[in-house]
């Protein structure tokens, strides 16, 4: 079995027996797929690492894409290793984080991952916490209720992916002549992006890629998370927040 859901952001309230009582029927070698904002290593605490062994004990294996909201200097620690024919970091044996540009075989189908995303709340700007006058800025933004972040702390440059990953990721679809069951990503692809009716959201570099590959991949279905809703788009395009859907 496999399903798949939208963003956590830290709060797995979601996989409890009461709201996802589907688990009593899976093992760990059965998945549930995150569209990105994981957000369960984030602070490093003892709260968060008890979290983390709670996740480890659901009867399913649970895997993750980045979204944007991750604490990426944290997750570059994690060491990178093959499986199921792409590369992943493990948080816990059965807590995994499929990085970006890679292809998974599960089940006898072949899923294509690219997390990352671009904030869309930061409009005010990104402060720097070893600037001098951090302190009076930071107290001066909370105060004005700006939309910002703090470089490392709440935000990371490897929200999107770097020239290397997009190179990657060409060079595995390549191999396999764009031709996949399943794509999860964080974001949209640009025309699917224009569909969500809300204007806030813009092209990148990001969701232009993901456009690339609707044009050249052949695909079932898309699924991805990001905009904090749950809807079909174009018939095959998934958007999850809280849903959890089965696909296999
Ligand atoms: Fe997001």
């Amino acid at each position: 079995m496999i399903y798949v859901t939208g963003d956590t952001h830290g709060d797995f309230e979601r996989f409890q027996e009461e709201y996802f009582p589907e688990q009593k029927n899976m093992t760990k070698d059965d998945f549930v797929i995150i569209c990105g904002d994981f957000g369960g290593v984030w602070d490093g605490s003892k709260r968060e690492r008890r979290q983390l062994d709670r996740l480890e004990q659901l009867p399913f294996t649970l895997l993750f894409v980045s979204g944007n909201h991750e604490n990426f200097d944290r997750l570059a620690k994690y060491p990178v290793e093959e499986w199921n024919g792409g590369k992943i970091q493990r948080i816990r044996p059965h807590v995994i984080h499929l990085l970006r540009g890679q292809v998974f075989q599960l089940e006898g189908r072949l899923f294509f991952t690219m997390g990352g995303g671009k904030s869309h709340d930061i409009e005010d700007g990104i402060l720097n916490p070893f600037a001098q006058d951090f302190q009076e800025q930071y107290v001066l933004y909370r105060g004005m209720g700006a939309r910002f972040r703090v470089n490392h702390r709440t935000w990371w440059k490897e929200e999107l992916p770097s020239p290397q990953e997009y190179q990657q990721a060409r060079e595995t679809l390549e191999h396999i002549n764009w031709s996949v069951d399943y794509i999860i990503t964080h974001c949209a692809p640009n025309s699917i992006l224009d569909q969500l009716g809300d204007r806030s959201y813009e092209h990148d570099q990001l969701t232009d890629f993901l456009e690339e590959v609707i044009s050249k991949a052949q695909f079932r279905y898309w699924l991805f998370g990001h905009y904090h809703d749950n809807r079909i788009l174009d018939k095959r395009y998934v958007l999850l927040w809280e849903q959890i859907v089965r696909v296999l």
